[in-house]
């Protein structure tokens, strides 16, 4: 008697511990007071994918931050799909959020999953990439993408020795706002090389064809991203370069600079040109202090990367949505113009990191521990 007791109370034990696991899995985190899936939260946040290291970090830098924080937060991923996006969006409006924080996917498709929470009320704050063409957006954090492509071009201009050196440029996803941007910081810097013979382009018919043309179109930098595009994906940016280096004569190898647009992308297509034999040098930017970029930029197989501080926009952004939720007007440094209205930002500045001031950026200033990499 004493022993089936015993088995049917274990039983019980074991299916109640069963049903508490459950119902904390999901690809969602949940941060910050009760938590849990039927409460309410106050602020969702939504970011683009897990498949790509930049948003990790975002990731846990909002759970550092809210870790002891009296406000309800949940961090939902889209993986890269503006269906996903608008899914998430709802999941979070029917767990009553006051304040919605979003990076989309693609900023255009964003619009519909905004409009539905201005619908109910909730303020929008778009996160890292700006949402365009729709009012439904109330204000926006973000760090100077225009000075971050700037930064990655000027770099390869102090590196630049003699005339005709071949410039490779590759750019993030046209569905990125961000992208338009990088790629008009490092056009304002790298044209009037490419006018003055330090460069040649030597993988885009289009930005050849622009090459006397200080400051382009959206369309006309839309024609060269559509050549030389990553998609903020490594394997295309991979397959990319080895096209491009394939196609590539004796006159545009040797000594040459590459603009990558992000440290993902900058990997991959360093490695394709380290085993290009007809490369004898290459310099290549980046962004995002990935971990595996500060190891590349240590081990001399990436020159540069551009560091954004993902805690500040982390705290400007749970910072504005406090405000919000107290009824106070969040602070703000400035606009910027998606196509339909004037949305109230506030911007941070970018740092360049390469092998001379990667301990300094990055270790001691905590992002990093020195234990993380080899060599430093
Ligand atoms: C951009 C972002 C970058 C980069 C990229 C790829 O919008 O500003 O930091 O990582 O997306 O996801």
């Amino acid at each position: 008697m004493k022993k089936r007791f015993k088995a049917v109370s274990f039983i019980i034990v074991a299916m109640m511990f069963l049903s508490l696991l459950v119902a904390c899995k999901d690809n969602s985190s949940s941060g910050g007071g009760s938590g849990g899936k039927s409460s309410k939260v106050s602020v969702g946040i939504v970011l683009p994918t897990k498949d790509e290291p930049r948003w990790v970090q975002d990731e846990q830098r909002f759970k550092d931050a809210l870790a002891d924080s009296e406000y309800t937060t949940e961090i939902l991923f889209s993986q890269g799909s503006s269906a996903k996006e608008k899914e998430n969006v709802e999941t979070l409006l029917n767990k009553g959020i006051e304040v919605l924080i979003i990076s989309p996917h693609d900023g255009e498709a964003a619009g519909a999953a905004v409009e539905a929470a201005k619908k109910d009320g909730v303020t929008v704050i778009a996160y890292d990439r700006l949402i365009t063409n729709t009012d439904a957006v109330d204000y926006y954090v973000t760090f100077d993408s225009v000075a971050v492509g700037a930064a990655q071009a000027q770099y390869l201009v102090d590196q630049a020795e003699g005339t005709n050196v071949p410039l490779y440029l590759y750019a993030g996803a046209a569905s990125d706002n961000n992208a338009f941007l990088f790629f008009e910081g490092a056009w304002s810097v790298l044209q009037p090389k490419i006018a003055d013979g330090t460069f040649k382009i030597a993988n885009s018919s289009e930005a050849e064809g622009l090459k006397d043309k200080a400051e382009l179109s959206r369309d006309e930098m839309s024609k060269i991203l559509g050549q030389v595009t990553t998609n903020w994906d490594p394997n295309e940016a991979k397959n990319k370069a080895q096209t491009h280096l394939t196609a590539a004569g004796a006159d545009l190898k040797g000594n040459v600079a590459i603009l990558a647009p992000n440290d993902g992308t900058s990997r991959a297509i360093a490695d394709v040109f380290a085993t290009d034999g007809d490369i004898t040098s290459y310099v290549i930017s980046g962004q995002d202090a990935e971990k595996a970029s500060i190891q590349y930029i240590i081990d001399g197989k990436q020159s540069m990367t551009v560091f954004k501080d993902v805690r500040t926009l982390v705290k400007d952004a749970m910072g504005m949505a406090i405000d919000i939720l107290d009824g106070k007007t969040p602070e703000t440094t400035g606009t910027y113009d998606n196509g339909s209205i004037e949305v109230k930002a506030k911007q941070t500045d970018v740092i360049v990191v390469n092998q001379e001031n990667v301990k300094k950026e990055l270790i001691d200033s905590g992002y990093y521990e020195a234990s993380e990499f080899t060599g430093l």
